[in-house]
């Protein structure tokens, strides 16, 4: 079959890789209709190389049409249309029936020191084959995978399995009050659909920073105040004025490791990207330093008392954090990979609502074909011709 695989720093390609097969009872084999790139894809395609092999296959954001069960499948059935969630988990586990998905014990990576295993996310989280290809071996799909319904376009669905469910997370750990103001740093796909999520949640304002102009018109379109972080000296001051001299009940942090303005994070990214696997890997997971002009502002801006939801993704061992602001100022911090189907029943009635109110259909800018997908990522990395999001049909 074709796949979209890791060759090195920003060098994505198409290539021929052997079909998937059912390897365990619990697998599921699908055929996959669409498969977006992720800003987590991101990350990967610019500064995680050290923890990729070349010919990795990515893509954790696949849907489908189900192929071939094992034996102990038996909630989806050859035929079913499925979507499937970035996290591999077992569903019946001590972390599981808690709801912490993202933390499945039975698919954890005990040897690197990380919790569950996740699709097309380096050796530190399994080296499980990724979804944007034209087939997907998926572990575990006694549990995983999400029917839904024949019709309707895939773009309905798709982004059940990563980014509308993070986002409601990162909604439901804000913690926001009655009344309270939400604040979301970045308007990726993810800080978009925070935005929404926010207000559909009951949140009366919600305001959405970015420097991206498209992006910021597409959070006004769907009732966001904006604030582009150019035209400011200082953002965290720009929504404490903006919020009554207080700062926003709750602030998300949809940007993650590779924020803007800061230009020493960069630096020492740069220098873990240059070298040899041998040497960086150790470097990357140990010492790193993560850019965090996105985090900072975001616990300078939280008003006392406030939370901050964090579901931009960090990596780094020694981030330097501003330990006096967050203790004087007594905020809250929630993070970590979502927990997909913790939250999937609480958004089943917004997806399956013909008005759209979350907008799955005004997120998508460019549907390729998987052999362009090289382009795909060069476009949504420098943010060219508009790019927001990209599905890719194989
Ligand atoms: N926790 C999870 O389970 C989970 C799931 C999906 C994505 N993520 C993470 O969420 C983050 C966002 O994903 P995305 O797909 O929206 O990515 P994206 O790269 O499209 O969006 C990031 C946005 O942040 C903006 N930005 C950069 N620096 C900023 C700053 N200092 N202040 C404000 N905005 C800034 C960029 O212009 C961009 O629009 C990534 O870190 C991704 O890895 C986490
Ligand atoms: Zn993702
Ligand atoms: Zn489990």
């Amino acid at each position: 079959m074709k796949a979209l695989t890791f060759h090195g720093r920003r060098d994505v390609r198409v290539d021929e890789v052997p079909d998937p097969r059912i390897e365990q009872p619990t697998d599921a084999v699908i055929k996959v209709t669409s498969s977006a790139i992720c800003g987590s894809d991101l990350h990967l395609y610019e500064v995680l190389g050290p923890f990729l092999s070349k010919g990795d296959i990515l893509g954790h954001e696949p849907m489908g049409i189900v192929e071939e069960v094992g034996a102990e499948v038996s909630h989806i059935k050859p035929g079913d249309r499925v979507v499937i969630p970035f996290n591999i988990s077992c569903g019946s586990c001590w972390m599981c029936e808690r709801g912490f998905f993202a933390q499945c014990e039975t698919t954890q990576n005990r040897d690197t020191g990380k919790g569950a295993s996740l699709f097309g996310y380096t050796e530190l989280y399994g080296s499980i084959p990724g979804g944007q290809a034209e087939y997907l071996r998926v572990p575990q799909a006694h549990f995983g995978p999400i029917k839904v319904p024949d019709e309707h376009p895939d773009e309905r669905f798709l982004f059940l399995s990563d980014i509308l469910p993070t986002a409601w997370q990162a909604v439901a750990f804000a913690e926001l009050p009655d009344d309270g103001t939400l604040a979301v740093l970045g308007a990726g796909p993810v800080g978009q659909f925070c935005a929404r999520i926010g207000h559909h949640l009951g949140a009366p304002r919600v305001i959405v920073v970015d420097s991206v102009p498209e992006r910021l018109e597409m959070a006004r379109r769907h009732g966001a105040e904006t604030v582009d972080s150019t035209d400011v000296d200082d953002v965290a001051e720009a929504l404490i004025e903006m919020t009554s001299g207080r700062g926003p009940d709750g602030v998300i942090d949809a940007v993650g490791m590779e924020a803007h303005d800061s230009p020493a994070g960069k630096a020492a990214h740069a220098a873990v990207a240059a070298l040899p696997d041998a040497v960086a890997n150790p470097i990357a997971d140990k010492m790193a330093v993560d850019r965090m002009g996105a985090l900072r502002t975001a616990i300078k801006s939280v008003r006392r008392g406030g939370t901050v939801s964090v579901s931009g993704v960090y990596g780094g061992e020694v981030d330097p954090m501003p330990m006096m602001e967050m203790f004087d100022r007594g905020i809250t911090m929630r993070m970590g990979q979502c927990h997909v189907k913790r939250w999937i029943d609480d958004i089943l009635p917004a997806v399956m609502d013909d008005s759209d109110p979350l907008g799955t259909l005004d997120m998508t800018t460019h549907h390729l074909p998987l052999d362009q997908a090289p382009h795909g990522y060069e476009i949504f990395q420098k943010k060219q011709d508009n790019c927001i999001k990209v599905i890719l049909h194989p």
